[in-house]
Protein backbone atom coordinates (compact mmCIF):
# COMPACT_ATOMS: atom_id res chain seq x y z
CA UNK A 1 0.00 0.00 0.00
CA UNK A 2 1.41 3.58 -1.32
CA UNK A 3 0.35 6.54 1.30
CA UNK A 4 0.71 9.92 0.88
CA UNK A 5 -0.28 12.45 3.66
CA UNK A 6 -1.25 15.97 2.58
CA UNK A 7 -1.22 18.24 5.93
CA UNK A 8 -1.24 22.30 6.44
CA UNK A 9 0.02 22.98 9.80
CA UNK A 10 1.84 21.64 12.47
CA UNK A 11 2.60 18.00 11.17
CA UNK A 12 2.64 15.97 14.46
CA UNK A 13 0.04 13.37 12.75
CA UNK A 14 1.97 13.28 9.39
CA UNK A 15 5.17 12.59 11.62
CA UNK A 16 3.66 9.68 13.53
CA UNK A 17 2.30 7.64 10.38
CA UNK A 18 6.10 8.49 8.85
CA UNK A 19 7.46 7.37 12.11
CA UNK A 20 5.38 4.32 12.06
CA UNK A 21 5.64 3.42 8.89
CA UNK A 22 9.81 3.23 9.15
CA UNK A 23 9.35 1.39 12.90
CA UNK A 24 7.17 -1.25 10.40
CA UNK A 25 4.16 -0.55 12.82
CA UNK A 26 2.50 0.00 9.20
CA UNK A 27 3.08 -2.29 6.61
CA UNK A 28 3.43 0.39 4.00
CA UNK A 29 5.41 2.56 1.98
CA UNK A 30 5.54 6.36 2.69
CA UNK A 31 5.33 7.79 -0.38
CA UNK A 32 5.53 11.66 -0.17
CA UNK A 33 3.42 14.84 2.01
CA UNK A 34 2.08 17.38 0.51
CA UNK A 35 1.70 20.64 2.16
CA UNK A 36 -0.08 23.33 1.08
CA UNK A 37 1.65 26.28 2.17
CA UNK A 38 5.15 27.34 2.43
CA UNK A 39 5.81 28.05 6.13
CA UNK A 40 3.61 25.19 7.47
CA UNK A 41 6.25 23.62 10.06
CA UNK A 42 5.02 20.03 8.58
CA UNK A 43 7.73 20.92 6.21
CA UNK A 44 10.44 20.87 8.95
CA UNK A 45 9.56 17.78 9.89
CA UNK A 46 9.86 16.28 6.97
CA UNK A 47 12.94 17.90 5.98
CA UNK A 48 14.26 16.84 9.67
CA UNK A 49 12.77 13.17 8.72
CA UNK A 50 14.33 12.98 5.35
CA UNK A 51 10.80 12.48 3.94
CA UNK A 52 10.30 13.23 0.20
CA UNK A 53 7.51 16.10 0.30
CA UNK A 54 5.84 18.81 -1.93
CA UNK A 55 4.73 22.09 -1.79
CA UNK A 56 2.03 22.87 -3.34
CA UNK A 57 1.46 26.93 -2.35
CA UNK A 58 -2.42 27.81 -2.29
CA UNK A 59 -1.89 31.08 -2.80
CA UNK A 60 0.08 30.79 -6.14
CA UNK A 61 -2.86 29.87 -7.73
CA UNK A 62 -5.96 31.72 -8.82
CA UNK A 63 -8.42 29.10 -7.98
CA UNK A 64 -9.44 25.88 -6.43
CA UNK A 65 -9.49 24.14 -9.57
CA UNK A 66 -6.31 24.90 -10.93
CA UNK A 67 -4.66 24.50 -7.32
CA UNK A 68 -6.40 21.11 -7.08
CA UNK A 69 -5.45 20.35 -10.57
CA UNK A 70 -1.49 20.88 -9.62
CA UNK A 71 -2.42 18.58 -6.44
CA UNK A 72 -4.05 15.77 -9.19
CA UNK A 73 -0.59 15.71 -11.46
CA UNK A 74 1.93 15.40 -8.31
CA UNK A 75 -0.53 12.40 -6.89
CA UNK A 76 -1.21 10.50 -10.46
CA UNK A 77 2.43 10.85 -10.37
CA UNK A 78 2.59 9.56 -6.67
CA UNK A 79 0.26 6.87 -7.79
CA UNK A 80 -0.97 6.17 -4.10
CA UNK A 81 -3.57 3.70 -2.57
CA UNK A 82 -4.54 5.85 0.64
CA UNK A 83 -4.20 9.62 1.08
CA UNK A 84 -3.90 10.53 4.67
CA UNK A 85 -5.24 13.92 5.51
CA UNK A 86 -3.17 15.08 8.41
CA UNK A 87 -4.31 18.83 9.88
CA UNK A 88 -5.40 19.66 6.22
CA UNK A 89 -7.10 22.65 6.56
CA UNK A 90 -8.90 22.59 2.86
CA UNK A 91 -11.90 21.18 1.53
CA UNK A 92 -11.53 18.44 -1.20
CA UNK A 93 -12.88 19.62 -4.22
CA UNK A 94 -14.24 17.91 -7.34
CA UNK A 95 -10.90 17.87 -8.86
CA UNK A 96 -9.55 15.63 -6.30
CA UNK A 97 -12.68 13.51 -5.35
CA UNK A 98 -13.46 12.41 -8.60
CA UNK A 99 -10.16 10.43 -9.44
CA UNK A 100 -9.69 9.46 -5.22
CA UNK A 101 -13.10 9.22 -3.46
CA UNK A 102 -12.52 6.41 -1.41
CA UNK A 103 -9.17 6.52 -0.71
CA UNK A 104 -8.72 9.86 1.07
CA UNK A 105 -9.48 9.12 4.93
CA UNK A 106 -9.07 12.28 7.42
CA UNK A 107 -8.62 12.91 11.49
CA UNK A 108 -10.56 15.03 13.02
CA UNK A 109 -10.80 16.16 16.79
CA UNK A 110 -14.58 15.33 17.57
CA UNK A 111 -16.81 12.35 18.08
CA UNK A 112 -18.40 13.54 14.67
CA UNK A 113 -21.07 13.82 13.76
CA UNK A 114 -20.52 16.35 16.87
CA UNK A 115 -18.94 19.32 16.17
CA UNK A 116 -17.60 19.29 12.71
CA UNK A 117 -15.48 21.90 10.89
CA UNK A 118 -12.64 24.09 12.47
CA UNK A 119 -13.39 25.06 15.76
CA UNK A 120 -14.19 21.60 16.70
CA UNK A 121 -12.43 21.41 20.37
CA UNK A 122 -13.66 24.82 21.45
CA UNK A 123 -16.81 23.90 20.15
CA UNK A 124 -16.78 20.38 22.58
CA UNK A 125 -15.20 22.47 25.36
CA UNK A 126 -18.21 25.35 24.98
CA UNK A 127 -21.06 22.70 25.12
CA UNK A 128 -19.63 21.68 28.25
CA UNK A 129 -18.70 18.38 27.08
CA UNK A 130 -16.47 16.42 29.78
CA UNK A 131 -15.20 13.51 26.93
CA UNK A 132 -13.63 14.81 23.67
CA UNK A 133 -13.84 12.57 20.95
CA UNK A 134 -11.75 11.70 17.44
CA UNK A 135 -12.41 10.07 14.49
CA UNK A 136 -11.04 9.52 11.59
CA UNK A 137 -13.38 8.98 8.73
CA UNK A 138 -13.38 8.95 4.84
CA UNK A 139 -13.98 11.98 3.04
CA UNK A 140 -16.57 12.74 0.69
CA UNK A 141 -17.85 16.46 -0.89
CA UNK A 142 -18.70 17.41 2.79
CA UNK A 143 -17.24 19.12 5.75
CA UNK A 144 -15.94 16.01 7.74
CA UNK A 145 -19.38 14.03 7.14
CA UNK A 146 -17.81 10.97 5.09
CA UNK A 147 -18.34 7.77 6.49
CA UNK A 148 -16.57 6.91 10.07
CA UNK A 149 -13.88 4.86 10.53
CA UNK A 150 -12.78 4.73 14.02
CA UNK A 151 -13.25 6.64 17.29
CA UNK A 152 -11.55 6.85 20.24
CA UNK A 153 -12.55 9.62 23.27
CA UNK A 154 -10.97 10.27 26.83
CA UNK A 155 -12.15 12.14 30.10
CA UNK A 156 -10.74 15.41 30.45
CA UNK A 157 -11.12 15.82 34.40
CA UNK A 158 -9.67 18.87 35.56
CA UNK A 159 -7.24 19.20 32.97
CA UNK A 160 -6.55 22.78 31.01
CA UNK A 161 -6.78 23.34 27.58
CA UNK A 162 -2.95 22.55 26.85
CA UNK A 163 -3.16 19.34 28.41
CA UNK A 164 -6.47 18.64 26.52
CA UNK A 165 -4.74 19.28 23.39
CA UNK A 166 -2.04 17.46 23.99
CA UNK A 167 -3.29 14.26 24.74
CA UNK A 168 -5.77 14.99 22.19
CA UNK A 169 -2.60 14.41 19.62
CA UNK A 170 -1.17 11.32 21.54
CA UNK A 171 -4.23 10.02 21.23
CA UNK A 172 -5.14 10.97 17.44
CA UNK A 173 -1.51 9.54 16.55
CA UNK A 174 -2.60 6.31 18.03
CA UNK A 175 -6.07 6.50 16.42
CA UNK A 176 -4.73 7.11 12.81
CA UNK A 177 -1.87 4.73 12.85
CA UNK A 178 -5.32 1.98 13.61
CA UNK A 179 -7.10 3.12 11.37
CA UNK A 180 -4.32 2.62 8.14
CA UNK A 181 -3.93 -0.60 9.65
CA UNK A 182 -8.00 -1.61 9.90
CA UNK A 183 -7.82 -0.14 5.92
CA UNK A 184 -4.56 -2.70 4.98
CA UNK A 185 -6.33 -5.90 6.57
CA UNK A 186 -9.35 -5.04 4.96
C1 LIG B 1 -5.38 17.52 14.43
O1 LIG B 1 -5.94 17.86 15.67
C2 LIG B 1 -6.44 16.94 13.51
O2 LIG B 1 -7.46 16.28 14.19
C3 LIG B 1 -6.99 18.15 12.83
O3 LIG B 1 -5.89 19.00 12.66
C4 LIG B 1 -4.90 18.73 13.67
C5 LIG B 1 -3.60 18.51 12.99
O4 LIG B 1 -2.51 18.41 13.85
N1 LIG B 1 -7.64 17.76 11.60
P1 LIG B 1 -1.07 18.07 13.26
O5 LIG B 1 -0.78 19.11 12.16
O6 LIG B 1 -1.10 16.69 12.72
O7 LIG B 1 -0.13 18.24 14.40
Amino acid sequence: MRIVVMASGSGSNFAAIYQAIIEGKIAAKFVSLIVDKNNAYAIERAQKLGADYHIVNYQDYDTKIAYETEILAILNELNPDLICLAGYMKIIGDTLLNKYEGKIINIHPSMLPKYPGRTALSDALEAGETEIGITTHYVDAGVDTGKIIMQDQFTIDDMNREQIEAKLHKLEHKLYIKTINKIIGE
